[in-house]
């Protein structure tokens, strides 16, 4: 290439880049920090249960409850984390990955010998691996715990080999997870279904016309919706805390009794670890750790807002009009609710909470439910504007890469991804600024 030429492209290409559009970034306004809130409205009775939550979403676990600062009894054979707040942290406790991930100290605290593969990085996501296939090729898509207590000083004698990781990123057999945050779930929880299924029948036409269906997934056994995790995957917000509970901690509950790797000299503790404590009298020391935690976030309040300045309102026509919104439904409401605070009020959370097709982009093999490969849960946006890490696996730190990876063969999304492309920088950068004030 002639060097004129070369000079032409390179001054074509940074004017581009001056006009490109910027994500503004996590951080500002209301969502920088601070302690976090229950629901408006909760009573004193729900305020105290709440708080019982509070305590034990951020008690740390060890493997007999006996490590300094880790009064939590239960941690292993296997883990990914030791305290729900671990990877629930960010912007405040409840939320999602922090800036700095701690699961690289984690590999090896209080002695334990675990390697930190590649894939776990000190700046980058918390992040949880499934893997796809099983070694005789059949499908698996569950959760391999990252370490094994192994060599922990409060594990002696326990000796679980690692899974091998390297070897399955290079089978191309592992696929990652990063946190959601859990504000608001207890709104989410109370939206019955026939509101979900009249919102997903709603706007028929316009949906077509941009190709956009979506489904819901549903529970094998009652037949039921279910709605929680990045595939719409689980039922309840007690069934997702008793699943992490021993997934992510390997702490037994009476939701998920049995250890999930019992290599004998490797299980320290009766099962299940967590239970009702039937010999207490108070229901605040009778509960279970389950319940507790259940009731953190059936109460924990959604994520405030940003206010919008010109742009963000421009930002937010624009995402109506590009038909984000078939998708990331701004508002659903709850049904009749036992607790005053979730009777019947709006959940401004941006999602539909069902399942579309978003493509090859960013399909992962991982059938759940009705979920295969390719379907996503519409992410809820709401609290957007604190969040570091975007999509399924992290793999972004910017809102429009973000946007961009909607775009795929098969995926749903492509029309509107179409449209978005098309327009003009400023246009785009109000877009950004809109989803920031989330
Ligand atoms: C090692 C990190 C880690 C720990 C520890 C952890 N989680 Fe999570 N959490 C995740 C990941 C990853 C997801 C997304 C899982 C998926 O959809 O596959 C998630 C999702 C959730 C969701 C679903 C929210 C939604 O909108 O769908 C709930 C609820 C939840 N976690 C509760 C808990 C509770 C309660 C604890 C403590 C018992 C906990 N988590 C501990 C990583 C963690
Ligand atoms: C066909 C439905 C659909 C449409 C249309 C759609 N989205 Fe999404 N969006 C999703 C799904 C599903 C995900 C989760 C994908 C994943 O993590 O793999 C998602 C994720 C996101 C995320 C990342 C959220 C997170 O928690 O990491 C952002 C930001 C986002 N969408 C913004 C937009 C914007 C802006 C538009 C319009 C230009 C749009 N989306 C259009 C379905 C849709």
């Amino acid at each position: 290439m002639a060097r004129h030429t070369k000079l032409i492209l390179m001054t074509l290409a940074s004017g581009s880049l001056l006009l490109a559009q910027n994500d503004p970034g996590p951080g500002r306004g209301p969502q920088g920090g601070g302690p976090v809130r229950g629901l408006a409205g909760l009573n004193a009775n729900e305020l105290a249960w709440f708080n019982k939550g509070v305590e034990i979403f951020r008690e740390v676990d060890s493997v007999s409850g006996t490590q300094p600062g880790a009064a939590g009894r239960g941690l292993g054979p296997t883990f990914n984390g030791n305290s729900c707040s671990q990877c629930h942290s960010q912007p405040v406790l409840g939320g999602t990955s922090p800036r700095v991930n701690p699961q690289v100290g984690l590999a090896n605290e209080y002695g334990a010998s675990n390697r930190v593969p590649d894939f776990i990085r000190q700046n980058g996501p918390i992040r949880v691996v499934r893997l796809v296939r099983k070694p005789d090729g059949s499908p698996d898509g569950g959760v391999h715990g990252l370490f094994t207590i192994t060599g922990r000083a409060d594990a002696a004698g326990c000796n679980i080999p690692q899974p091998d990781f390297a070897a399955e990123v290079r089978r191309n057999n592992a696929t990652f997870r990063i946190p959601t945050p859990v504000f608001g779930a207890g709104l989410m929880e109370a939206i019955p279904e026939s509101t979900i299924l009249t919102n997903l029948r709603g706007n028929a036409a316009i949906k077509q016309q941009l190709g956009i269906r979506g489904r819901e997934n549903r529970n094998g056994n009652d037949g039921t919706i279910t709605r929680f995790g990045w595939k719409a995957q689980n039922k309840s917000l007690l069934l997702f805390a008793g699943e992490a509970y021993n997934v992510e901690q390997g702490v037994t509950n009476e939701l998920f009794p049995n250890e999930r790797n019992e290599t004998p000299g490797c299980t320290f503790n009766a099962t299940p670890e967590d239970h009702t404590h039937v010999d207490e009298t108070g229901a605040l020391e009778s509960i279970s750790d389950l319940t507790a935690l259940m009731h953190f976030m059936k109460f924990v309040a959604p994520p405030p807002t940003n206010p919008q300045d010109p742009s963000a309102q421009r930002g937010a026509q624009a995402f109506t009009q590009l038909g984000c919104g078939m998708c990331h439904t701004p508002t659903l409401q709850t049904g009749r609710n036992p607790v005053a605070a979730l009777d019947r009020k709006p959940v401004t959370l941006y999602s539909d909470l069902v399942l579309h097709n978003m493509g090859d982009v960013l399909a992962d093999g991982v059938n759940q439910g009705d979920a295969r490969g390719e379907d996503w849960r519409t992410a809820p946006l709401w609290g957007l504007g604190a969040r570091l890490f975007f999509l399924h696996d992290g793999r972004t730190q910017d809102l429009a890469e973000a946007i961009r990876a909607h775009a795929g063969r098969g995926s749903e999304a492509n029309t509107v991804i179409n449209n978005y492309n098309a327009l003009s920088a400023q246009a785009k950068q109000d877009l950004l600024n809109f989803l920031r004030t989330l």
